[in-house]
C-alpha cells in the first residue's frame, strides 16, 4: 500500500482485496465485548474535519480507539481556521506535534493531496469538495461483496447527485477495478460536465433513464441531493426530482426484494429515497455503517501498523 490515501487511484485490486480481508478480521472484533487491539498503541490520530460529517468522523475516531491510538478531532469551526489560519499552517502546525497520520475532510478538492505535500505524515482523505472520499468507496465495496459475492460482471447503479458527489466519483472507480458493470443515473442538470470522455476512461455507463435501468440492477446505491453545494436550481421542485429519480415505492415494488439498496448516508427521506425503501429489508444502509468501521480500521491498521508503514 502506498503511505496515504488520497484516491481509489492509490490502491491496486490486491490491496484492496487484502483490505477486506483484514476488515473481515475487524469485523469479528466488533462483534466481541472487549473490543480493543493493540496494533496502534502509542500512535497519534488527527481527525480534521473543516466540513460536516456524523458517520465518516465517528467512524474513524472509534476506529483508531479500538486499535489503541490516539485519537483527537479537530474541526473547522472552533479551531484557529475560524481566525483566518490558513490550510498549510494549521496542518503543520499539527504535524509538528508529531503525529503518526491526518484524516482529513475539506471543501476544496484536491485538498489532501495538497497537505499529504506539506506534512510527513500520513494522510487519509475523508472527502475533498466534490473530489474523492475513498474509505466510503471502499467500505460500500465491502458491504455489496458481502451481500452479493464476487462483484465481478455485477450491474450496480448509483442514482442521484453526481455533480456534487465524491462518493460516486471514488465509487465508479472502485467498483470498476473490481470488475462491476456501473451505470450511473441522473438528470442532466446533476449529471457532471465532462462525464463523457470520463465514463470512456474509466469503463461505466451514463443514463437519464432510472426506470429503464433498474431492470437489470444487481444493486442500487441512491446518492444524496446535496442542496448545501448547489447555488443555482438543478432541477423545478422536489417533487418533480423524485418522481423522476428517486426510489419511490413503486420503483421499490418493481425493483423486487432481493436487489440490495445502499446509501452512503446522510438521507433526505422522500426526496432520493422513500421510507419504505430506506427501511427495507434489502437496505444496506445500516450494515454500510458497521462495515464501514471495519473497513477504516482495516486502512488505519494497513497505512500504520507494523512494517511498511511511511513507505511509500
Ligand atoms: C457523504 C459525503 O460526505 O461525501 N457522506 C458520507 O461520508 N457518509 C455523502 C453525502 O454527504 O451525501
Amino acid at each position: 500500500m502506498k503511505k496515504h490515501l488520497l484516491s481509489i487511484d492509490d490502491v491496486t485490486t490486491d490491496d484492496i482485496a487484502t483490505l477486506f480481508e483484514t476488515a473481515a478480521e475487524m469485523h469479528d472484533v466488533q462483534r466481541r465485548q472487549v473490543k480493543k487491539l493493540p496494533a496502534l498503541r502509542g500512535r497519534t490520530i488527527i481527525n480534521l474535519f473543516f466540513e460536516d460529517s456524523t458517520r465518516t468522523r465517528s467512524s474513524f475516531e472509534i476506529a483508531g480507539k479500538w486499535l489503541s491510538a490516539d485519537t483527537i478531532n479537530i474541526t473547522g469551526k472552533g479551531s484557529s481556521a475560524s481566525k483566518g489560519e490558513s490550510l498549510r499552517d494549521t496542518v503543520r502546525t499539527i504535524a509538528a506535534m508529531g503525529v503518526d497520520a491526518v484524516v482529513m475532510r475539506h471543501a476544496a478538492s484536491g485538498s489532501a493531496l495538497q497537505v499529504s505535500q506539506w506534512i510527513d505524515a500520513a494522510v487519509i482523505n475523508a472527502g475533498d469538495g466534490t473530489h474523492e472520499h475513498p474509505s466510503q468507496a471502499l467500505l460500500d465495496a465491502y458491504t455489496l461483496q458481502r451481500s452479493l459475492g464476487s462483484l465481478e460482471g455485477r450491474h450496480v447503479v448509483l442514482v442521484g447527485d453526481l455533480t456534487h458527489s465524491r462518493v460516486f466519483r471514488s465509487n465508479v472507480l472502485c467498483l470498476t477495478k473490481l470488475g462491476a458493470q456501473v451505470t450511473v443515473v441522473a438528470p442532466p442538470t446533476l449529471m457532471p460536465s465532462g462525464v463523457d470522455a470520463w465514463s470512456k476512461q474509466v469503463g461505466f455507463a451514463t443514463s437519464y433513464d432510472l426506470d429503464a435501468v433498474l431492470l437489470s440492477a444487481d444493486a442500487v446505491m441512491m446518492l444524496r441531493v446535496q442542496r448545501e453545494r448547489m447555488s443555482g436550481g438543478y432541477f423545478p421542485s422536489a417533487r418533480e426530482y423524485t418522481v423522476g429519480y428517486g426510489l419511490t415505492r413503486d420503483r421499490l415494488a418493481t425493483l423486487g426484494g432481493e436487489v440490495p439498496i445502499c446509501h452512503p448516508g446522510p438521507m433526505n427521506r422522500g426526496l432520493e429515497i422513500a421510507a419504505d425503501a430506506a427501511d427495507a429489508a434489502q437496505s444496506l444502509v445500516l450494515d454500510q455503517v458497521s462495515a464501514g468501521l471495519a473497513v477504516r480500521m482495516s486502512i488505519l491498521n494497513h497505512l500504520l501498523a507494523g512494517e511498511g508503514s511511511n513507505n511509500d
